[in-house]
């Protein structure tokens, strides 16, 4: 690092790793010269966006404005199903600024959260950035360890994170596990229950907001960027207590969210039919990955959400290269805290087709391969 740089870094930033997304579709064109690749990498919806959403984004008539700051009528939207109110609902520019949001607002140098071990990589990344301490509780059995994160809270404490369901792993806590878990917290802490897969879940997961109305100091995360194909545009949504609420707001950027993701967001939340379609080829789609991974032998933690983390024997990293060379693009498990897994992002049943005939040939070299050439 340069000397002048050294000196002029946050302290909390050295040694701090860049983050990596996942490898783009342009890449593997590239590099291996295949035209289609197929890209289950980044548990986006396989099926697109919400027409109704581009076509209310091509309707926009003007940009030159500064649009309105506090969009109480997308808010309000967002509030209505719940019964809660507009101060309740907080606004992204992606779900992941509302993470960054918490640490602004909550986390002085040297605070502790808590969180499951792996989990979504942002919760640690942020808390770094601000000089907190991350205690990391590693899962069970792919599952956050509700017990043993209550036993990690100390007056310290001041955020504990339950990914639900959980990337990378897939996998939900049970309803009644996580009700208990809220209220044994201590009543100063903040639970974040990060839900970006939640419309994925059916009738027998968390639904977070039922937590918050048996315990104000929580905040539930929604994503736009997930079921309704919206990544792009950078929305993402969370519910509180008025109080929450506000703090969120009073450290984040004036303007967050801008006038192509609220128009494109309230458009979608009325397309039924595209929420529809997209549950339905999530739900098949897992069952053809079910049925697929038993007929090869190989498991996979029980999916709530779009994506599956599924075993390979060899290096996950090893597994990733010799499927990219193939045309398809997963996330090795190396790089998430999932040593020796694949995620894999439920596609069209084409592109999960193509995925498995893949994979199920890869499968049968690797397990010819001698031991210490994979160890
Ligand atoms: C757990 C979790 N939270 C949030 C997000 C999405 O964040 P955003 O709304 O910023 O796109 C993701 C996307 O990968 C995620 O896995």
């Amino acid at each position: 690092m340069q000397p002048s740089l050294e000196r002029l870094l946050r302290h909390s930033l050295r040694g701090f790793a860049p983050y990596k997304p996942g490898t783009s579709v342009d890449e593997v064109k590239r590099r291996y010269g295949i035209e289609h690749p197929v890209k289950l990498s980044q548990n986006e919806n396989p099926l697109g966006t919400s027409p109704r959403a581009l076509a209310a984004i091509q309707k926009i008539a003007t940009l030159s404005d500064y649009d309105e700051d506090d969009h109480a009528t997308l808010r309000a939207r967002l509030a209505a199903p719940y019964g809660l109110e507009v101060a309740n609902v907080v606004l992204g520019h992606g779900s992941n600024e509302l993470v960054m949001l918490v640490f602004n607002a909550f986390v002085d140098p040297g605070d502790e959260i808590v969180i499951g071990k792996p989990t979504f990589s942002l919760f640690r990344k942020d808390c770094d950035v601000v000089g907190g301490r991350t205690i990391e509780v590693p899962l069970r059995d792919g599952v956050h360890d509700l017990d043993a994160m209550l036993a990690a809270v100390t007056p310290k404490t001041k955020v504990v994170f339950v990914c639900d369901p959980n990337n990378p792993t897939g996998t939900r806590v049970e309803r009644d596990a996580l009700a208990t878990f809220a209220r044994a917290l201590p009543a100063d802490v903040l639970l974040v229950i990060d839900q970006a897969y939640r419309e994925y879940m059916d009738a027998s997961g968390t639904d977070g907001v039922d937590i918050l109305r048996i315990r104000p100091a929580t905040l539930v995360l929604r994503t736009a960027s997930k079921i309704y194909g919206l990544a792009s545009v950078r929305f993402g949504y969370g519910y509180a207590s008025p109080e929450i609420v506000a703090w969120l707001n009073r450290v984040r950027l004036p303007f967050n969210v801008a006038r192509p993701a609220a128009v494109a967001v309230l458009a979608a939340l009325d397309d039924k039919e595209h929420m529809a379609r997209s549950i339905d080829n999530n739900v098949r789609g897992l069952a053809q990955f079910a049925s697929a991974f038993e007929k090869l032998g190989v498991t996979a933690y029980p999916s709530a959400a779009n994506f599956v983390a599924v075993e390979v024997p060899i290096k996950a990293e090893d597994a990733f290269l010799a499927l990219l060379e193939r045309g398809v693009i997963v996330r090795s498990g190396d790089g998430l805290g999932m040593p020796g897994r694949l995620r894999v992002t439920v596609g069209t049943e084409a592109e999960n087709l193509a995925f498995l005939a893949a994979f199920g040939d890869l499968l049968a070299q690797w397990r010819t391969r001698p031991l210490e050439v994979i160890a």
